[in-house]
């Protein structure tokens, strides 16, 4: 059965397998070009990315880790603007498996369908390791981190965006995000094995250029044109709109983190 004939058990499942899916179909339909804007979801800019990009400073032949990543947008990203500098193959991780086969087929990079908190990946096998947008849909995140710390090699570089709340309890909750405030995440990272190198409020980046913002819409509207009347469509969209408010607002703010893994092992 394919992803347009299910029935999405809730607004993540919607939002992250089944348009996401669709969001392939789109791109067959509109062009190549269209696919790594269409394919971020979640970072959204490529100042988000080429912040991380610059500080996560990928070289030769090192292994490369998005864990969390969604259709792949952001790897595709990524490999295409350090390509003069590394020669190596982003590893995608991602448990929704309708997104990571799309993903696969529109970029063609290794993907596992796997949650961050069980990476299928050896031990101390990863240079540099991104997870974009992931922290922050579960609670779950002293196991992902503890997890990516054992990916990495000692001396390994991680990159985070995390979707943070502030104290005040939110004017309205998406369903199934479950964002840190800046407190947690500065407890949980040191707790996890990470020294945080440098930070920044993605408020601060430039807004992504007209093109990119163009080729999106038209992914959007190619969506809605197909499967407007889909309830995954319309799920995806209200949790769209509530997290456009609460970003628009400054109720949730976009932190980038870059990290460093601590040397030791634990036992
Ligand atoms: C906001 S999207 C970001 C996707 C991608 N990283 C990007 O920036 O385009 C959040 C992603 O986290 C994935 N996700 C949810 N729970 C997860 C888990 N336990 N482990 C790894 N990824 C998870 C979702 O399926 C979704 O693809």
């Amino acid at each position: 059965m394919s992803a347009a004939e299910e029935e999405p058990d809730s607004a993540m499942e919607a939002e992250f397998d089944t348009v996401a899916a669709w969001t392939e179909e789109a791109v067959r339909a509109l062009g190549p070009g269209h696919a790594i804007p269409a394919a971020c979801r979640g970072s959204g800019s490529p100042a988000d990315l080429a912040w991380l990009a610059r500080g996560l400073d990928l070289r030769g032949g090192e292994t490369f880790l998005d864990a969390g990543a969604g259709l792949g947008g952001p790897a595709a990203w990524l490999a295409e603007h350090v390509a003069d500098r590394w020669h190596g193959r982003p590893v995608l991780t991602e448990p929704m498996v309708h997104a990571a086969a799309s993903s696969r087929r529109l970029f063609g990079f290794p993907t596992v369908a796997a949650v961050t908190e069980a990476l299928p990946i050896a031990t101390a096998s990863v240079d540099v390791a991104w997870s974009l947008g992931v922290l922050c849909v579960t609670r779950s995140r002293p196991e992902m981190l503890a997890e990516l710390r054992r990916v990495l090699r000692p001396g390994g570089r991680l990159g985070l965006l995390v979707l943070q709340r502030g104290d005040a309890p939110l004017p309205e909750q998406p369903e199934g995000n479950d964002f840190p405030t800046r407190e947690e995440l500065d407890a949980l990272l040191p707790d996890a094995g990470f020294t945080v190198v440098d930070e920044i409020d993605a408020a601060r980046l430039p807004a992504a250029p007209p093109g990119w913002g163009e080729r999106a819409d038209r992914v959007e509207e190619h969506l809605r044109r197909h499967h407007g009347d889909h309830p995954a469509w319309r799920a995806a969209q209200a949790q769209k709109q509530v997290m456009g408010r609460l970003l628009g607002e400054r109720w949730v703010t976009t932190r980038l983190l870059r990290a460093v893994r601590h040397g030791a092992e634990r036992s």
